[in-house]
């Protein structure tokens, strides 16, 4: 029975991933990823901290963020104007061509404090103030889990504040009502930290 039941996973998994990998053509969204390089970086790997990382980032999530802002559910004036002419074909090439490269490693800021502080937050959350371990949706390394939960390793800390940030005061909405709540009870200083933490993780 045990078994079976792994056979069973096995080939769920199996067929999952094939239809994510069925989802976009890689070759076919680097033809299309001129336009992004000035300022996601040609592989993904922008070097302003204001321009998010997203290199290796799933497929889907990559397509369903591009499909938000098109459909004005996710607002940013500069992501606005770059989406406005995709295809949602183009959007599942642009993920898969974004996913299958290497996100360079970021490093972790602030104080051996903060870095504690934000540790024992994202590893554990805080019963306190009925925060979840970030980890259990962004994985213990910050991979994520595809295709719903997005990765957060190496990401520039400026981003990761901004989108706390915007998560607090209902300005990114996008996300099923998830993180709403949650970024709604950290303090700021407890976002510049966390932030500052997942930088760091690979
Ligand atoms: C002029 C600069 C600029 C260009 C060009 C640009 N982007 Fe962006 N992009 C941004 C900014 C700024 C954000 C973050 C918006 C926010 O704060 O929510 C962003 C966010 C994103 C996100 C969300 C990332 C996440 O982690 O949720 C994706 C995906 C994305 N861009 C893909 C693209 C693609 C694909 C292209 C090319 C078709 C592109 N961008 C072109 C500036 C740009
Ligand atoms: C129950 C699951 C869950 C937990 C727990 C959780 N998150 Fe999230 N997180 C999400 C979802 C869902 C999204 C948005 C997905 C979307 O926009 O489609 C998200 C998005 C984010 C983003 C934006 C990523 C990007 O690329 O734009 C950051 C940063 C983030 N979360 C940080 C955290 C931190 C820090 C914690 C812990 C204090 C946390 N999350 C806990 C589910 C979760």
């Amino acid at each position: 029975m045990k078994k079976l039941i792994s056979l069973v996973a096995f080939l769920a998994l199996a067929v999952v991933g094939q239809t994510l990998q069925a989802a976009g053509n890689a070759a076919a969204g680097k033809a299309k990823s001129a336009v992004c390089a000035g300022c996601h970086g040609p592989d993904g790997n922008s070097a302003a901290p204001n321009f998010p990382k997203i290199a290796g980032m799933d497929g889907a999530y990559i397509a369903k963020q591009l499909e938000d802002f098109k459909k004005g559910v996710r607002k940013d004036p500069m992501m606005a104007g770059m989406v406005a002419g995709l295809s949602r074909a183009d959007m599942d090439n642009l993920g898969a061509y974004f996913a299958s490269q290497k996100r360079n490693p970021g490093k972790a800021g602030g104080s051996a404090e903060n870095i504690k502080t934000a540790e024992k937050l994202y590893r554990g959350g805080s019963s306190a103030m009925s925060i979840p371990a970030c980890m259990g949706c962004h994985g213990p390394a910050g991979a994520g889990i595809p295709a719903r939960y997005p990765a957060v390793s190496g990401q520039h800390a400026a981003y990761s504040q901004k989108q706390l940030n915007d998560f607090k005061s209902g300005a990114r909405s996008n996300d099923g009502g998830v993180m709403g709540p949650i970024a709604a009870r950290l303090s700021d200083a407890d976002i510049k930290a966390v932030s500052e933490y997942m930088a760091g993780l690979h």
